[in-house]
């Protein structure tokens, strides 16, 4: 039986502030986050589904979770505690490198702020992971309180689970929610739409349900006699956003501001609108452009995040679809069909209302990405190794697997140019942890697959002569992902460079602090963890 779509009204997830104000001041404060296991319901006519959910107690637990909203400057801390029950609720692999308790109980969690710049043992490294009440840890577990310094641009970013090889089962559970940075001196004054009802996160994302409303997952891997239940991606059929399938919003004729999150595990959306309404693109992962550019359509990977206004007063219908254009996986799989390729419908209302919010010919000036300061040149590969007993295919960045020892080394404060070589046939989202980078080209690889085979024995792009074969056409990058992001698509059979800041790590120095250490830093891929940096 299939779900009618646009019948729940759209959700606000619950907020916390990252923050207290005392005597009128601003002042730090610690948050106590759990992760409860209960039932949610994703549509009206849906049984409801267990998940596991972030909240402050399991009856005001959601999914996704709450939106914290902290403060420029004003550290919020956060002890992430982990309540959910002895086993999982979806099928997960024993058999790929992941947290496994000694104890073989409880579900291993840990959780990392995605584009936030804070000390490694606040990162949540994924083998820093924790069962329930602490009572086992992996490796490089450190502490139960997590410090943000919320020292960075004004933006969006989210913080889901991270725990090693569980992360796209412990995402698919629930475990997601919006974190939003507040500059109210420098955000003030652009006088974008604002306030509860006019400025709100959307976050995307599929998943697939059974009829009795349990959240369905493919049980068997794709090499079931190697890897009982691998799979490497997962597609569901429903689009949930805020914790509701295909819902609506009744909007009135004005502007709203949407921060929209992909937190799919492999999906990718192209957003548009049914009635040809358009984005006015402000911002991206963790920052906002120089300025604002209007789009029709906004393609996001998974973990990528759009900071839009959409002005409804422009609408000539007194309806808009959401629309979603991505095959999937993207590029070259399957074209969506009436399911997937909705996302939510607005109703908007007849009246016409005076609206002083405004767009902004300026947003905010970042400096731009200087080239001659770049301390280090590096090629990243990215590709399938297949081997008898590796079925299926593994991914590798430069060869290596996820367990291998650090391979890049970045000094804190530094910039690098890193060109990343997609030898897949699928886009990628490469996430950096602690860095922010800014894409500066996209050039397609000639004779590829002689590149390839190099690759494949050699495993050295300087010597496999990649200057030979980046020598393709250049896909401009959009004006509107121009910006400073903490991740972007990597084009298949493309080099992509970027220049990537390596932030200073904001650090209280209370206890002794060894950059270069586990648990150090990562960089991935984020529909499948590849592989990791420590500087
Ligand atoms: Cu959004 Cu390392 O992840």
């Amino acid at each position: 039986s299939q779900l009618k779509m646009f019948v729940d009204e759209l959700p606000d997830m619950p907020k916390i502030l990252g923050f207290d104000v005392v005597n009128g001041v601003p002042v730090s404060k610690s948050l106590q986050i759990g992760m409860f296991s209960k039932k949610w319901k994703f549509h009206r006519d849906l049984p409801p589904t267990r998940v596991f959910a972030y909240g402050t107690s399991n009856n005001t637990a959601t999914v996704p979770g709450p939106t914290i909203e902290a403060l420029y400057g004003v550290d919020t801390y956060v002890t992430w505690r982990n309540y959910l029950p002895s086993k999982h609720i979806l099928p997960w692999d024993h058999t790929i490198p992941t947290a496994i308790p000694a104890t073989k109980k409880g579900v291993p969690t840990v959780v990392h702020l995605h584009g936030g710049i804070d000390e490694p043992q606040s990162d949540g490294n994924s083998n820093s992971w924790f069962t329930r009440g602490f009572r086992e840890r992996g490796p490089t577990w450190t502490q139960k309180k997590y410090h943000y310094y919320n020292i960075q641009q004004p933006g969006n970013m989210w913080y889901h689970d991270h725990a090693m090889g569980l992360t796209r089962v412990n995402l698919l559970a629930g475990l997601i929610g919006a974190y939003i940075i507040r500059h109210p001196d420098i955000e003030s004054p652009l006088g974008l739409p604002h306030g509860k009802e006019f400025d709100r996160p959307l976050i995307v994302f599929d998943r697939s349900f059974r009829t009795d409303g349990s959240i369905y997952m493919n049980r068997t891997g794709n090499n079931p006699s190697i890897h009982p239940q691998w799979q490497p991606e997962y597609f569901g059929d429903a689009i949930i956003v805020n914790g509701k399938a295909w819902p609506r919003l009744t909007v009135r004729r004005r502007k709203y501001r949407f921060r929209i999150i992909n937190a799919s595990n492999a999906r990718f959306f192209k957003f548009f609108f049914t009635n040809g309404l358009r984005f006015i693109h402000v911002g991206s992962d963790s920052s906002y452009s120089k300025r604002p550019v209007m789009i029709k359509e906004i393609l996001l990977a998974p973990s990528e995040i759009a900071d839009v206004i959409v002005d409804f007063s422009e609408s000539k219908s007194d309806s808009a679809i959401l629309a979603n254009g991505a095959a999937y996986p993207y590029p070259g799989g399957d074209p969506v069909d009436k399911f997937n390729g909705n996302v939510m419908k607005f109703i908007i209302k007849r009246q016409s209302e005076v609206d002083t919010s405004r767009v902004p010919k300026r947003l905010i000036k970042y400096p731009s990405p200087d080239l001659s300061s770049a301390a280090a040149t590096r090629y990243i590969a990215m590709y399938e190794y297949t081997s008898p007993t590796d079925e299926p295919t593994h991914l590798f960045l430069n060869g290596k697997p996820y367990e291998a020892p650090a391979t890049e080394t970045p000094k804190e404060g530094t910039s690098e140019i890193w060109n990343v070589i997609n030898l897949t046939e699928d886009n990628h989202p490469l996430h950096i942890h602690l860095g922010l980078f800014v894409v500066l080209e996209q050039r397609e690889l000639v004779d590829e697959d002689k590149f390839k085979e190099c690759m494949l024995k050699i495993n050295n792009a300087v010597k496999c002569q990649i200057s030979k074969y980046a020598r393709g056409n250049i896909t401009a990058v959009p004006a509107h992902e121009q910006g400073w992001k903490n991740v972007f698509k990597m084009t298949p059979g493309y080099v992509t460079k970027i220049l990537v800041r390596f932030a200073y790590i904001h650090s209280n120095a209370s206890y002794p602090f060894d950059a270069s250490a586990e648990p150090g830093y990562v960089y991935h891929c984020h529909v499948s963890i590849l592989s990791r940096f420590s500087i």
